[in-house]
Parts: C-alpha cells; sequence; structure tokens
C-alpha cells in the first residue's frame, strides 16, 4: 500500500482556508493577471499551461474566469487535491507529457521535493515548457522572511544557486518568478533581466538592427 500523503485534506483545510491561508485567489488574481501581461509583451501568446502542484486549483480559477479559451491542464500528487479539485494524478518527478506548453505554473511546490526529485522535476518542467515557466520556490535565504503563521515549514531547504544551476541548462531568467525557455526565442534587453545579456544573443539583435 502506498504511504499516506500528507497533502491531505487536513492541510489544505490548514492552509487554504480561513485566515492563516497562504495565499488567498484574489492574490493570485494579481499575480496571474501580471504573468498573463508580461507573456504578452515578452510576445508569448499563452494558449496552453500545465499547472504543476496545483493544490486547491486558485490559477485554474483565475484562467477559466479570465481567460478561457486557454487550455489548461492540472497535475497534483496528492489523491486527495485530485479527487476534490480536479486534477490529474501525477508526480512532477516521475512524469512528463510529449506535450509542451506556452507557460507551466511551479509554484510552491518544489520546496517539498528532496533534492533528486526536485532535479529530476526541473528536467521534466524543462522538457514540457515552450515559452514561460512561472516557478516560487523558497529556498534557504527565504527562511528569514517568511510569514510562519501561513507556511507549512516541513520543506527541504536549498540554496537559490541550487535552483539556478539546474534551471539554467532549460531557462533564462526573466525575473518576478519568471523564466524564459531558452527553446523559446525570448530575447531580454540587458535590464530587463538580472544579469548581461549573453554576447551571442546580443550580436544577433544587433544585426536584425542594423538589417532593418
Ligand atoms: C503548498 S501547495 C501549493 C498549491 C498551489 N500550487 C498553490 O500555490 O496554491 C503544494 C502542492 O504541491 C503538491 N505536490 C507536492 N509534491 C508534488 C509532486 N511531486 N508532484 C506534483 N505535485 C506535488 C501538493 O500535493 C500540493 O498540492
Amino acid at each position: 500500500m502506498p504511504p499516506p500523503c500528507r497533502f491531505d485534506a487536513a492541510y489544505f483545510r490548514r492552509y487554504y482556508e480561513g485566515a492563516g491561508r497562504t495565499h488567498s485567489p484574489r492574490e493570485i488574481a494579481r499575480l496571474a493577471s501580471g504573468v498573463y501581461g508580461l507573456g504578452a509583451w515578452l510576445g508569448v501568446e499563452l494558449a496552453s499551461v500545465l499547472d504543476v502542484g496545483a493544490g486547491t486549483g486558485i490559477w485554474r480559477g483565475w484562467f477559466r474566469r479570465h481567460r478561457p479559451g486557454v487550455r489548461y491542464r492540472s497535475i497534483d500528487v496528492s489523491p486527495y487535491a485530485c479527487a476534490r479539485y480536479g486534477h490529474e494524478r501525477r508526480d512532477i518527478s516521475r512524469w512528463r507529457a510529449r506535450e509542451r506548453f506556452d507557460l507551466v505554473i511551479c509554484h510552491s511546490v518544489l520546496q517539498y521535493l528532496d533534492a533528486a526529485a526536485a532535479e529530476r522535476a526541473l528536467a521534466n518542467i524543462g522538457a514540457m515548457c515552450r515559452g514561460l515557466l512561472y516557478l516560487e520556490a523558497v529556498t534557504r535565504a527565504d527562511v528569514a522572511i517568511l510569514d510562519l503563521e501561513k507556511t507549512d515549514t516541513i520543506m527541504h531547504l536549498r540554496s537559490g544557486a541550487w535552483y539556478r544551476a539546474r534551471l539554467a541548462k532549460d531557462f533564462v531568467q526573466v525575473g518576478a518568478g519568471l523564466w524564459a525557455a531558452r527553446r523559446s526565442g525570448i530575447r531580454l534587453y540587458e535590464l530587463e533581466g538580472p544579469g548581461p545579456v549573453p554576447s551571442s544573443s546580443l550580436r544577433r539583435r544587433v544585426s536584425s538592427f542594423s538589417r532593418r
């Protein structure tokens, strides 16, 4: 028999209902509309979304309401969450679809996976993302600013550098939790992103300008 999943009814009651909840639909609405708008600004039409570790489905609620034409797939490892909120039951550390998505959302999930599983999850996410990734994962440095009343603290703390090293294979950081898939062709100006633009992409952009 598989071991009981700790993401059960009591977990979702504790962290997603009432005053002590982690984040509310209203907060996620601000974030989701920002992510959608930035996608449009960067030239990515978000026609398909994969929500990894979708929990109570707050992001899906926003998309259904405001962007009903978007094809939305949500997965979760928790039998309770899948039955109650209607996701496909998948473990992101062991599953990848053949399909690629314009936006992958992975909000507050990877810190619950051990290092080997988180590394496999990032590889699976990288394989399935053709546009943008929205990623929030608590790191060791974040502990100082966590709201302990609202946060499940049973997690695997790693450094930001640990995540960056694994994300770098498939993604370039945009900022504010957004990462552009390398295969997306998104090009950032130097001050749009967190660091210097690699000289190869700078050369491409300059030469396309000089042809105009
Ligand atoms: C803190 S909740 C976040 C839920 C949602 N993303 C949100 O931000 O509201 C973490 C979720 O990740 C799911 N999860 C944990 N490990 C997972 C895995 N290996 N694969 C897929 N989902 C996982 C849990 O079942 C839970 O629903």
